[in-house]
């Protein structure tokens, strides 16, 4: 049984992880080791086996040479501080993380196994020991239209986005519920008069979210009743880094940087809570019958499921309300575009903390046990 080293599973994404874990039984199988960056010897949390040491020290470098295996939900800075050390310590375990910090890394592989499982088998055989989740919009994305990359029908995707507020952390969560009430308190008594006029509310909504009390700490900008159409650091190439990710990161998961598939778009951050989704626009390598297209995506993995293009079926299954909290990646709107028979668009959604972070990384242990 391997010892695994747990860091960061308090945290947002560490939570889903350890709730993913205890719904398939993955302690069983394991010799949990929870580490914490402040508690130190205090009790571990119930994993539903005796035995588990209280809280080690994250930064301890000897005590986390004892681990077969660390999975770390930490964060890039914890990455940043620790990894290093610990391989020029001499350990040779296996390094499972879901902060981006060594993504790009030539040493690490991108894990998305329903995708990319013999990648991640042939570096397993090459002795690569670190494997890093990818950024969550690649990820959903990827296991949407992995059939169709599977038979390299691509040419390129130009993915727009609708990035929910978990994906800048749980403060901005609770931000955006803030920033929802505050629009709705402004406006109460009108909201309450079926006769008052509605431009009237919207006047003191766009009032409330320009003025200097409105909570906007952790966006920057009001979320609420708007958008934000850039996530992440910019680029000297007017790229977001969100954006440079899409074609970089798919690429790397699929082992074909050398003959890289565009992919360019832009990442907007939405209201949606944890759940993001995205249009494609697709240009296929060539012209092929729809109902051969929605078979080859609907037939790609357990998760995908085609939605048909049909009003009541998208506004009922192709949702954030509808997919949060489930690993159900629902791909819809799929359709030839008027730029030609090889254009189609298409339109996902998939819970961003679920196959967007925690769950490939959980898999990956999984696998690290065949
Ligand atoms: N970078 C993503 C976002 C989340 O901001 O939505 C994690 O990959």
């Amino acid at each position: 049984m391997k010892r695994v080293g747990l860091v960061g599973w308090r945290g947002m994404v560490g939570s889903v992880l350890m709730q993913r874990m205890r719904e398939e039984n993955d302690f069983a199988d394991i010799e949990p080791v929870f580490f914490s960056t402040s508690q130190t010897g205090k009790p571990a949390p119930d994993v539903g086996k005796e035995g588990v040491p209280p809280l080690q020290d994250a930064f301890d470098i000897e005590t986390l040479k004892g681990m077969d295996v660390i999975v770390t939900c930490q964060g890039g800075d914890y990455t940043q501080d620790v990894f290093q050390r610990l391989r020029d310590s001499g350990w040779e375990g296996y390094w499972i993380d879901a902060a981006s910090t060594l993504r790009m890394a030539d040493h690490s592989v991108i894990v998305l196994d329903p995708v990319n499982r013999n990648v991640i088998d042939e570096a397993l055989d090459r002795g690569v020991k670190d494997y890093i989740g990818g950024n969550c919009t690649v990820s959903l994305m990827m296991l949407a239209l992995g059939g169709l990359l599977e038979k390299d029908l691509i040419e390129w995707v130009s993915p727009m986005t609708y990035q929910a507020a978990s994906g800048a952390g749980a403060q901005n969560m609770r931000e955006l519920l803030s920033q929802m009430g505050e629009l709705r308190d402004g406006v109460s008594e009108l909201l309450a008069d079926p006769s008052s006029a509605i431009l009237d509310i919207d006047r003191k909504v766009t009032e409330t979210m320009r003025s200097d009390g409105f909570p906007t700490d952790h966006f920057g900008v009001p979320l609420g009743g708007s958008l934000i159409p850039f996530i992440d650091k910019q680029l000297d190439n007017g790229q977001s880094k969100e954006e440079w990710k899409a074609q970089c990161e798919t690429n790397k998961i699929l082992g074909r940087s050398d003959n890289p598939v565009p992919i360019d778009g832009i990442c907007v951050r939405i209201g949606a809570m944890r759940s993001h989704s995205q249009a494609l626009t697709i240009k296929l390598r060539k012209d092929l019958p729809l109902d051969e297209i929605e078979s080859i995506v609907d037939g790609a993995n357990d998760w995908v499921k085609v939605v048909p293009n049909d009003k009541e079926a998208t506004m009922q299954e192709l949702t954030p309300a509808k997919v949060t909290g489930t690993l159900s990646i629902p791909v819809g709107r799929i359709r030839k575009l008027a730029m030609g028979p090889e254009y189609i668009s298409a339109f996902t959604v998939g819970d961003q903390l679920l196959w967007g972070a925690a769950e490939p990384l959980r898999r990956m242990l999984r696998i690290l046990q065949e």
